[in-house]
């Protein structure tokens, strides 16, 4: 299995520019399904979570195009009804936006349950209550989603979240967008990326507002034609570049961010000693002086990220004083790299849904595992700032939503490479 090796200590200089937002991307590839006509989309982010959703895509009748510059053309015009691959599905969360889109583009849909990263567990009872809602009968078994619309196909409805959930609040916006009437969605959560996903469909005819606040509306419209669309920077990728070079010291330009996604993430580093200062489309930040320690309570947007608590969590692990940081949206997620970062010398103790953390000097060099997405990024950042060498393992997860990352440390200054076995 292939592994990153780390030499720590050197300081990360320079310039890096972020990629399109993964969690935009994965939510607007499926959304192609209910396009009739090509959709050229630029900023598609090249990592492992996009190129499954293309191949289960392609694999269904949809053209592709891969063009430079991380563009894509999809065209979906000649796809017929069928069931997505299992295989594929499974390896990921966001192929659950198929189960929205073939609902909304043909009133059934027979998915696979997703894969994806499991540091909680991650149930759809809310995306169900919203094809419900929408008049469809759904079934969800051990592994797979039926739903089938009435003999009148889908219509507009209302529905009040339980949950604020960013995937549910997605996935009803899919599945709504072809649906005639008006479909209220209340209690909706706000991410960027369901902002970016809303622009997408607009852009290609569909009726959709207060994308963003937590009532979205959407007028059901007859078809939906092709267009260009360009997604939005990834704040998360953003926000660890600011929090790498927070914990293992430099000065970098963090370029194509739009600052205002990244408000929570710049204040609590300027919190903890850091200089951060915005431009229109880039954030500087550099290390000035030794972190200091800080609170955290992760919040759906526009809070403090939930997907920025591990990387955020090894500045804590090297600032002054106790730090904590409390996980409101999936308490069990220190448990994916608390261990991990515990035999690089951090001093972390976990006490129900708070984490404290005791800021070392240092930390040093181990061998460590990746268990998600995130909690991979963390153990990156925590074995650039080391003493001593690090191997990360299980990397694949970190493949999945970071572009190029050894690419984009190397050119900073860091010493990281990928080794096949
Ligand atoms: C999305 O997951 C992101 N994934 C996650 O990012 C992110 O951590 C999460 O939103 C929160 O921001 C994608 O966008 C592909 P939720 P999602 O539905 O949609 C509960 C990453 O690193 N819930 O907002 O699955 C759920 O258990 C990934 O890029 C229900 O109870 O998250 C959680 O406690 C990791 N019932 C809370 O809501 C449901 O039907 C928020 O989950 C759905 C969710």
């Amino acid at each position: 299995m292939p592994t990153y090796h780390i030499e720590g200590g050197h300081l990360l200089n320079g310039e890096v520019t972020i990629s399109g937002a993964k969690n935009a991307a994965v939510a607007i590839i499926p959304a192609t399904l209910l396009v009739k006509g090509p959709c050229r989309i630029e900023n598609v982010p090249d990592i492992s979570d996009v190129h499954i959703l293309l191949n289960i895509l392609e694999q269904m009748g949809a053209t592709i195009l891969r063009l430079p510059n991380d563009t894509v053309e999809i065209d979906c015009s000649a796809v017929e009804y069928t069931q997505p691959s299992a295989t594929l599905a499974q390896q990921i969360r966001a192929s659950y936006y198929l189960i929205g889109a073939q609902l909304g583009r043909f009133g059934r849909a027979h998915v696979a349950l997703p894969g994806g990263c499991n540091f909680a567990p991650r149930p759809i009872d809310q995306h169900i209550k919203g094809f419900l809602a929408l008049g469809a009968k759904v079934e969800e078994t051990e592994s797979y989603v039926n739903a089938e619309a009435g003999p009148s196909g889908l219509r507009g409805g209302r529905v009040n979240l339980d949950v604020v959930s960013v995937g549910a609040t997605i996935n009803i916006i899919i599945a709504a967008a072809l649906a005639p009437g008006q479909t209220i969605i209340e209690n909706a959560a706000r991410e960027p990326h369901i902002v970016d996903l809303a622009n997408f469909l607009n852009t290609m005819g569909a009726k959709i507002s207060g994308a963003g606040t937590d009532v979205v509306k959407i007028r059901g419209v007859s078809a939906l034609r092709g267009g260009f669309y360009s997604i939005i920077p990834d704040q998360i990728e953003a926000g660890t570049y600011m929090a790498a070079v927070a914990a293992v010291g430099g000065n970098v330009l963090v370029k194509n961010v739009i600052p205002k996604h990244m408000d929570c993430i710049t204040a609590k580093l300027r919190e903890m000693g850091a200089a951060v200062t915005e431009s229109d489309d880039a954030i500087r930040v550099e290390k000035i002086r030794r972190l200091r320690r800080a609170t955290i309570k992760t919040m759906p947007y526009p809070g403090f990220p939930t997907d920025m608590q591990g990387q955020v969590g090894v500045c804590m692990a090297l600032a002054e004083g106790v730090s904590r940081i409390t996980e409101s949206i999936y308490e069990t997620r220190f448990f994916a790299y608390c261990d991990e970062l515990r035999a690089m010398g951090a001093s972390i103790q976990v006490n129900g849904k708070t984490a404290y953390i005791t800021g070392q000097p240092k930390l040093h060099g181990a061998t460590v595992r990746a268990h998600d997405l995130r909690a991979g990024a963390a153990l990156v950042i925590a074995g650039l700032a080391a003493e001593g060498n690090t191997v990360v393992q299980d990397i694949h997860f970190i493949e999945r939503g970071y572009e190029n990352l050894i690419g984009k440390l190397t050119a900073l200054g860091a010493k990281i490479y990928r080794q096949e076995d």
